[in-house]
């Protein structure tokens, strides 16, 4: 990837590192935050883009499958709360919606369209006073091996190389991110955007923990200002902060079906 020609296109203030591989994106800002911290870096926003990852890491301990092709970026931002996940998935889903018909939110962060899941999300920290945001992308899809249920970019007709999708997801990443600072970290102000892009809202679903435990189960109705999943069940509706969603069945109104599998890139 070539680093002038995103920076061409950034309209947010950000300092960038590209690497041609890494271990992972998470790792690297996390390096530079220590050394940031010692007196020897950049201070955030900070943000590390790469190609390809040799031990990239997805929610609920999972492996991220990396290979070359794909777009892997961290971002070292300030602020403290839950709801940046949900804040960066409004920034990718804003970035990317003009490529990609039909891509929405399914709570809290991943980026679906019909044809699978196309983006995870992967917020650490806190370190050094900055949250750590890991934006895996699947660009170009495979000639062999790509991963069931995933999307890949390169599925629909846009021109737009890695470094213009790299761009534009940055710029819109940090322009949500700025607005949620402003708002001292309060989701309030941007859950009816959230609303509208979010995915799965009528049907039935499970909410387990990164275990397997059942957490809550019903219909999904949308989130409240706060960021949690709202299900109805048996005319009771329960607010849920923390957990993944599974549909009940495989029918969804979106005409979206998630593939039986557990790969990580894919759908759950
Ligand atoms: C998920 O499980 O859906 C989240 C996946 C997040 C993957 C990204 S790729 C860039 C960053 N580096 C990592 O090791 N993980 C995140």
């Amino acid at each position: 990837m070539d680093a002038a020609l995103i920076t061409r296109h950034l309209t947010q203030p950000c300092h960038l590192v590209v690497l041609d591989s890494v271990d992972s994106t998470n790792d690297e800002v996390r390096r530079r935050l220590a050394a940031a911290d010692a007196g020897a870096g950049a201070k955030p926003p900070l943000a590390v883009a790469s190609t390809r990852q040799s031990a990239g890491r997805g929610r609920l301990g999972r492996r991220w499958e990396s290979p070359e092709g794909g777009l892997y970026l961290s971002l070292a931002l300030a602020g403290s709360g839950s709801t940046l996940p949900l804040v960066m998935a409004l920034g990718v889903q804003q970035a990317l919606a003009a490529a990609v018909p039909g891509l929405g939110i399914k709570w809290p962060n991943d980026l679906l369209c019909a044809q699978g899941k196309l983006c995870g999300i992967l917020v650490e920290g806190p370190v050094n006073d900055s949250l750590i945001v890991g934006i895996g992308i699947n660009i170009q899809r495979p000639m062999a091996g790509s991963i069931p249920g995933a999307a890949y970019l390169s599925d629909f007709n846009q021109s737009a190389g890695t470094e213009q999708t790299c761009a534009a997801v940055l710029n819109a990443t940090l322009g949500y991110w700025r607005r949620w600072l402003q708002a001292r970290c309060s989701f309030a102000p941007l859950a009816e955007e959230y609303r509208s892009r979010m995915l799965l809202c009528g049907e039935p679903a499970n909410v387990r923990t990164a275990t397997g435990s059942l957490v809550a189960t019903g219909h999904i109705t949308g989130i409240d200002d706060e960021g949690r999943l709202l299900l109805e069940h048996g005319g009771h509706q329960q607010a849920v902060a923390v957990g993944e969603v599974t549909l009940r069945d495989h029918q969804t109104g979106s005409g979206f079906k998630p593939a039986p599998t557990t790969r990580n890139n894919a759908l759950p």
